[in-house]
């Protein structure tokens, strides 16, 4: 199984979503990436927020470095988690069957099912954004484990 998790920029949730994910699913057989649907931040570090949210829950982000989506992506990937719905449309517009519209998912829609609802961006806002982002994505991928098993 191999989950993708795809926000804007890539340095801010989509990497703590990963991050979260990979470290609670260490004894499955999940694969866990992250990409952003824009060229921004290619190559850089996650967000040092990002970083410091994770380390206070003994999850490292420092080995991951920001990339761009591409269709190869479907390809690569069973299930593709969009991190709000500007990137879930995004996302849909790429897609170009109905297998591959099918791996595309609304990652709060783990929680509250049907709700559409959007992690926040967190990139111009304080610590309180990446703990409270921190906190839906925790939820999130106890819930993408919880259906997995
Ligand atoms: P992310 O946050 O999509 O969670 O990585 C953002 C990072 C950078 C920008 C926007 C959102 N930006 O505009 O550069």
């Amino acid at each position: 199984m191999k989950i993708l998790m795809v926000c804007l920029g890539n340095i801010c949730r989509s990497p703590l979503a990963e991050g979260i994910l990979a470290h609670k699913t260490k004894q499955l057989d999940i694969e866990v990436d992250s990409a952003g649907t824009a060229a921004y931040h290619i190559g850089k570090f996650p967000d040092k927020r990002s970083i410091e949210i994770a380390k206070k829950y003994n999850i490292d982000l420092k080995s991951q470095r920001a990339r761009q989506f591409s269709r190869a992506d479907f390809d690569e990937f069973d299930i593709i988690y969009a991190m709000d719905t500007n990137n879930l449309a995004h996302l849909i517009s790429l897609a170009k069957t109905e297998k591959e519209h099918k791996k595309i998912r609304l990652i709060l829609n783990e929680i509250n099912p049907g709700a559409c609802e959007s992690v926040p961006d967190p990139y111009y806002g304080g610590e309180n954004g990446f703990q409270n982002v921190y906190n839906m994505l925790n939820e999130a991928c106890d819930k993408i484990i919880q259906n997995i098993e």
